[in-house]
């Protein structure tokens, strides 16, 4: 599966990947997605905000066990974030039925939409749309850097914008919802494991800063007759780093456009975008504050995502279902049972209590996920990490080795066949 998508969107010079929602890219990989589920017999169908459903078993019945990501990316990104829980969702499906099993209720991937936000602005497009967080009268309006609207980019790709909006009937469907994803630190290479679980995300958002100015001659206008945005700008930059750095959070000027944008004028407007994050939601909303305050830009909140404590039971109980599966993938011969699997099970070798085998590291999160939109919204979930050897994402140099994403499939089949039973 790796080697029928890595080379879609991927810029040969840069090794990035370039996977806007809509794009003909995206296109070819939800095409991409359809095949794989056809070729496992499972229903596929498309929600009305885009997001992608591929279903062993009907869910109308009862409300199944989902897993899946994205399969967009950030501009210039790597090849993991969202197409390794994609891949990992159809091979752990394979493992399932591979082994015979029957899943007791309806299982199911889904694809959502757009999480990046790389083209509108807004992350999690798709999931917000779904759980009714996005309002549809705002999405149909968000442009991309072309000024399309996204109701125009839908309406080019066959679909009806007028179909966005909360969908109760679909979410319905989803009784829990497990995301794996390549880390995006190195949390488990300094807990030297394979294969994780996430406690919490952190609170996010993004903020538009518009410093306007006047547009000039750089080489007849003289410095005192000036009014340069990009002073201010810069200036908010080095205060942003401060104010981060005092609140121990995290802020960031990533995207930014000058206008007109002449090396030979100074320019008449400075659009820059803020992401700021953190575990402590008032840090981070104290740093907006303070940051707009200091600007003297026009700021706007484009979007906004409060801390996602994931289910602690459910946590704990897959950390552990987790640990089983790769200290069978793991076990030295001698200590399996010509199976490939240890003596006994993990907790049945702790006399019913854990211990033979630790659970996996559990950690937060910075990065935002679909896992955390639809969590917000009051549906189960949990997210299985797989390590990533060099800590880097949204960026080609984002890694995970073939052995550590294997050890994630086995895991996350163990936590879908776990899930499935009850
Ligand atoms: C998505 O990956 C985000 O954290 O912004
Ligand atoms: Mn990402
Ligand atoms: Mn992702």
């Amino acid at each position: 599966m790796w080697g029928a998508i890595e080379h879609l969107g991927r810029d040969d010079r840069t090794r990035g990947y370039l996977r806007d929602a809509w794009s003909p890219a995206d296109l070819e990989l939800r095409a991409w997605f359809r095949q794989e589920a056809a070729r496992r017999g499972l229903a596929v169908r498309e929600d009305r905000n885009g997001n992608l459903w591929a279903w062993w078993g009907d869910p109308s019945d009862r409300p199944g066990v989902v897993t899946g990501s994205h399969l967009d990316s950030v501009r210039q990104g790597g090849a993991f974030d969202g197409p390794l829980g994609i891949v990992s969702a159809f091979a752990a499906l394979d493992a399932l039925a591979a082994k015979g099993f029957e899943p007791a209720r309806p299982l199911g991937i889904a694809c959502f939409t757009d999480e990046e936000g790389a083209r509108f602005g807004v992350p999690c497009t798709g999931s917000r749309l779904l759980t009714g967080a996005l309002d549809p009268d705002r999405a149909r309006g968000l442009t991309d850097d072309e000024g399309d609207s996204m109701a125009e980019v839908l309406r080019r790709a066959g679909r009806d914008p007028g179909a966005l909006g909360r969908d109760d009937e679909t979410l319905g469907h989803v009784g829990v919802f497990v995301e794996l994803h390549v880390e995006q630190g190195r949390g488990l290479v300094h807990a030297g494991a394979p294969v994780g679980v996430a406690s919490t995300i952190w609170p996010h958002g993004r903020w538009r800063f518009d410093f306007r100015g006047q547009a000039n001659h750089a080489g007849t206008t003289r410095l005192q007759d000036r009014d340069d945005p990009m002073l201010p700008f810069a200036r908010t930059v080095l205060h942003a780093r401060e104010l981060a750095e005092r609140g121990g959070v995290v802020a960031t000027f990533g995207r930014l456009r000058v206008s007109p944008g002449n090396a030979n004028a100074v320019p008449g407007l400075v659009s820059a975008w803020l992401d700021a994050r953190g575990g402590d939601e008032t840090a981070v909303r104290t740093l907006v504050a303070e940051l707009t305050a200091f600007s003297g830009a026009e700021v706007g909140n484009e979007s906004w995502t409060p801390a996602v404590d994931f289910d602690a039971v459910l946590r704990d109980r897959l950390a552990l279902v987790a640990a089983e599966a790769v200290a069978r993938r793991t076990a030295p011969p001698d200590a399996a049972d010509g199976r490939g699997r240890p003596p006994r099970s993990a907790r049945d070798a702790a006399g019913g209590a854990a211990g033979a085998v630790a659970p996996v590291p559990v950690l937060p999160t910075g990065a935002g996920h679909d896992a955390g939109i639809l969590a917000a919204a009051g549906v189960p979930g949990a997210m299985v990490f797989v390590r990533n050897p060099t800590g880097i994402s949204h960026s080609p140099e984002e890694h995970a080795e073939a052995s550590d994403c294997h050890l994630g499939v086995a895991a996350l089949a163990a936590i879908l066949e776990d899930l499935c039973q009850s």
